[in-house]
């Protein structure tokens, strides 16, 4: 099977690492990848122009499977083309895709299914947008309503910082036609989490849930990034909680797009808040986070190619940890086609998001397939490496080196994931913003962390900094923060850029 990844960053080489290890030995394309998805599959040059041109490569390619790693493609409709050409897509279709696409769509949806979400307007006028934050009198974010790189979420204290917020999208056009509407939402406290299923129709399976870092600094500091670090299990969100917040943070959106005739396919990313007042759904993604990916790929164990070809063809009915799975004709088909002899065995690990007195909890009504996703018991954490500036201007070119060190210190246990890498005449350097994401597996969220920072200490790279508090909880309970790495002093203005060299322009990718 010629399987196509279309993307460049940390997440995108995860899938190709995971997939690689398919018993289908699948012939791994990725476009246009990085410096180490070239070294663990093939790279393409990702055709400039829109979907069409993108489907000339995919037949010319002859590709059987596509997974677009980032939601411009699935917004852009790959999925309805590959439809209509007859090749397998993974993922929603681009009405579905608005989940992401559009934040007012999204919030629409939510109110339409019941989701728990803070209280927001939508505004298209930028008066009437300056009178609402004005008379809200509370902190609020601002929010893009279309795609803007993972920077159009503004978090306003004050009247001011709204306004302000508000100047730059709908006036200055910071974010071109996607600041043209926005949405401005109540600021809500409590800890953040990433919620991720693999869903067809009414069926999910869910994920272990992660936690993400998304602000540039420790503590919680600085701009908005694509994401700075991440680690699961998340012990914020045990997991005989996971069911109950997918069925009031889930279900009913899967419900709300067959009802209204476009069925949702493909991973459906909740970014959630767990609040004094219970949860509330601070966003939805339509792909894999990053880096909550390679968090959690550490920890899969079973064949991903086998997972997402089932989800992309509706057959995820037949998993033991399949929520809402009915036994139709149709699902007993996919099972007769996905099972193999020998995976005919009960899962090894209890399923993850289902509480232990949920009935579907038992299995009972499904097959056990060993496309159902089973995870190691450990903890995953992702560190991070990005290039001074990040997310604003950052330096490129700079030569990366020690990986191989870093994922020999604790063999098996470490992967360097690329993301803003190239590799050039047998070396690599940095091309991109987030350059690495350091990942590590150890017995418990403690021991992840020591893996990830002592193995973060071998790389490499010049003008770079990392966040040294990724599960910074528990590394503040425990009174002790990793130390300065050899490449990268102690420097908390980097990320502010202050004081660097004369930088490349950024990609304006969030990656
Ligand atoms: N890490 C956040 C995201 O992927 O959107």
């Amino acid at each position: 099977m010629r399987v196509l990844i279309i993307g460049s960053g940390g997440r995108e080489h995860a899938l190709a690492w995971k997939l690689g290890q398919s018993r289908e030995k699948p012939d791994i394309l990725v476009a246009p990848g990085n410096g180490g998805t070239a070294r663990e599959a093939r790279n393409a040059d990702l055709p400039p122009g829109g979907i069409d041109r993108l489907m000339e490569f995919i037949r010319a390619h002859k590709v059987d499977f596509v997974i677009p790693g980032t939601e411009l493609p699935l917004v852009n409709g790959i999925v309805d083309a590959c439809a209509r050409a007859g090749v397998l897509c993974f993922g929603p279709a681009a009405y579905a895709a608005r989940l992401e696409g559009s934040k007012s769509f999204a919030k629409e949806i939510m109110r339409e299914a019941g989701v728990p979400t803070a209280d927001f307007a939508v505004f298209n006028d930028y008066a009437a947008a300056e009178k609402y934050v004005r008379d809200r009198k509370r902190p609020l974010a601002v929010k893009a309503d279309g795609l803007a790189a993972g920077k159009g979420v503004i978090m306003a204290a004050g009247a001011e910082d709204a306004v302000a917020a508000l100047r730059g999208m709908m006036l200055e056009k910071r974010f071109g036609p996607a600041g043209e509407t926005v949405v401005v939402e109540d600021a809500i406290a409590g800890e953040e989490i990433s919620l991720l299923a693999l869903c067809h129709d009414e069926t999910l399976v869910l994920l272990p849930a992660a936690r993400d870092h998304k602000r540039a600094l420790d503590g919680d500091n600085g701009p908005n990034t694509g994401g700075m670090g991440a680690y699961s299990p998340a012990p914020v969100l045990p997991e005989n909680r996971m069911g109950e917040i997918a069925a009031l943070a889930m279900r009913p959106v899967l419900k709300t797009m067959k009802k209204r005739g476009v069925p949702y396919s493909g991973v459906l990313y909740a970014g959630l808040m767990l609040t004094a007042d219970g949860p509330k759904v601070l966003e939805y993604n339509v792909r894999f986070g990053d880096p909550e990916c390679q968090a959690l790929l550490m920890r899969f164990k079973g064949d991903l190619l086998e997972l997402m070809v089932d989800c992309a063809r509706g057959c995820l009915s037949g998993a033991p940890n399949a929520v809402g799975a009915q036994r139709t004709p149709q699902t007993d088909d996919c099972a007769r086609g996905c099972l193999r002899d020998e995976a005919l065995r009960p899962s090894s690990t209890t399923p993850p998001g289902l509480a232990p007195n949920d009935p579907e909890a038992s299995g009972e009504g499904t097959a056990s397939r060993v496309c159902s996703p089973q995870w190691t018991e450990e903890t995953a954490l992702c560190v991070v490496v990005a290039a001074e500036g990040y997310p604003g201007g950052y330096r490129k070119g700079m030569t990366v080196g020690g990986i191989e060190a870093a994922e020999a210190r604790v063999p098996g246990k470490i992967k360097v994931f690329h993301a803003g890498t190239v590799a050039e005449r047998g070396e690599i350097r940095a091309s991109g913003g987030r350059v690495l994401g350091v990942t590590a597996l150890g017995a418990d969220l403690r021991e992840a962390q020591e893996h990830a920072y002592a193995a973060v200490a071998d790389i490499r790279l010049e003008h770079a900094f990392f966040r040294r508090d990724i599960g910074g909880r528990v590394l503040k309970a425990a009174g002790s923060m990793p130390g300065a790495c050899g490449f990268c002093p102690e420097r908390p203005d980097a990320a502010r850029g202050e004081g660097r060299p004369p930088l490349a322009d950024s990609n304006g990718s969030g990656t």
